[in-house]
């Protein structure tokens, strides 16, 4: 049997309820998987009180088991499955239709997992996968981030916000990030932001564009959503760019095409389980993020870890912006 949350209704992080469940024996592509690390992504809060996107929401099954990333080791190989063996560390980071890693053990389809590298422990994988292929389809894919690049990225003490700052930095860019304390301010340093503002004390706004000489930022990387989404287009240089990623804050109103028309800016919103539905270029982005991580291109460190019956004070601290960096639940 395996420890399992379950929801059964939408709401607080008390919904999440640890039940005993059988997850049974791997069929055609399959594998089980023991875990021992679990990544807590705000996209779980998002399901579990019922704020994620609509189609997302759509797709859910209720009761369901949160949790889009896990690490852990293989117990038992389905038929046709090629390439693992029992006791092969491995993680994966997926989406709605996969959704279910709050648990000890689960079966999970072959080709969506990837062997862990020796250099990356469980801990470093489950905090960093989710997050790492989400800044690597920001980065590469939506923006191709390049040496010179000015940035504005929000949240940039979150576990996204840490792995893009740092990542981008590498690459050359200068990011200037928004937080909501001089603390966060601090850490976002610290992950590679050259220029921090604290909303709340100083107009985001105003600051970017005092920062850029009047000019604005080529991008603005957003995962807070309705609280700054409109703003932050009088941030973007003309012909500059917003990559929507996440509404922590609540969904943004529908845009209005004539808004970009003043800059000729460019808008997208990027989505994990479009960018990842291909399993080809899931593999090939989680194959790039190891790498990364190996290189040290991608620091670790920047989580904290909860005991795995913990995972309701996980997310009341992720819900309530107390939390830096990722946020794991240990087995
Ligand atoms: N599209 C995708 O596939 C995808 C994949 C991964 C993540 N995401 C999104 O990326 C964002 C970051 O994810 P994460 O897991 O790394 O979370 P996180 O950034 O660690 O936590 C969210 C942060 O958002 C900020 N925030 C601003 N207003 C908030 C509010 N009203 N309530 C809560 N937080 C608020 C807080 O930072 P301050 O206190 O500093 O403002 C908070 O720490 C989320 O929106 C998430 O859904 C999207």
């Amino acid at each position: 049997m395996a420890k399992t949350f379950v929801v059964k209704k939408i709401g607080g992080p008390e919904v999440m309820e640890l039940v005993d469940v059988d997850p049974g024996k791997p069929g055609a592509g399959e594998v089980l998987i023991r875990h021992t690390a679990i990544g807590v992504n705000f996209a779980d809060i998002h399901y579990r009180r019922g704020t994620a996107p609509p189609h997302a929401m759509a797709k859910l099954p209720i009761p369901f088991t949160p949790g889009l990333e896990a690490a852990g080791v293989i117990e038992a190989i389905g038929p046709g499955v090629t390439g693992f063996q029992v006791g092969d560390r491995v993680a994966y980071a997926t989406a709605t239709n996969t959704i279910g890693a709050y648990t000890e053990a689960r079966l999970f389809p072959a080709d969506r997992v990837f062997k862990l590298p020796k250099g990356v422990s469980d801990v470093d994988a489950a905090a960093l996968l989710y997050r790492a292929i989400t800044v690597h389809g920001i980065i590469r894919s939506c923006y191709p981030v390049k040496s010179g690049n000015v940035i504005l990225l929000h949240a940039a003490a979150g576990g996204v916000g840490s792995i893009l700052a740092g990542w981008a930095k590498n690459l050359g860019a200068t990011v200037i990030g928004t937080v909501s304390s001089d603390a966060k301010a601090e850490l976002a340093k610290s992950y590679g932001c050259k220029h921090v503002i604290v909303t709340g004390k100083e107009d985001f706004v105003a600051r970017t564009m005092a920062l850029t000489n009047g000019k604005g930022v080529d991008v603005c990387f957003d995962g807070v959503g309705i609280d700054v989404f409109l703003k932050s287009f009088d941030c973007i240089r003309r012909y500059g760019m917003m990559v929507s990623f996440g509404q922590a804050s609540g969904m943004m109103d529908p845009v209005d095409p004539v808004l970009l028309q003043h800059q000729g800016h460019y808008l997208t919103k990027f989505s994990g389980s479009t960018y990842n539905e291909d399993t080809g270029e899931y593999q090939q982005r989680a194959k790039e993020v190891l790498a990364a991580i190996e290189s040290g291109v991608i620091a670790r460190g920047h989580h904290v870890v909860y005991p795995f019956a913990d995972v309701a004070r996980a997310h009341a601290d992720m819900e309530s912006r107390r939390s830096t960096g990722s946020l794991v639940l240990q087995l």
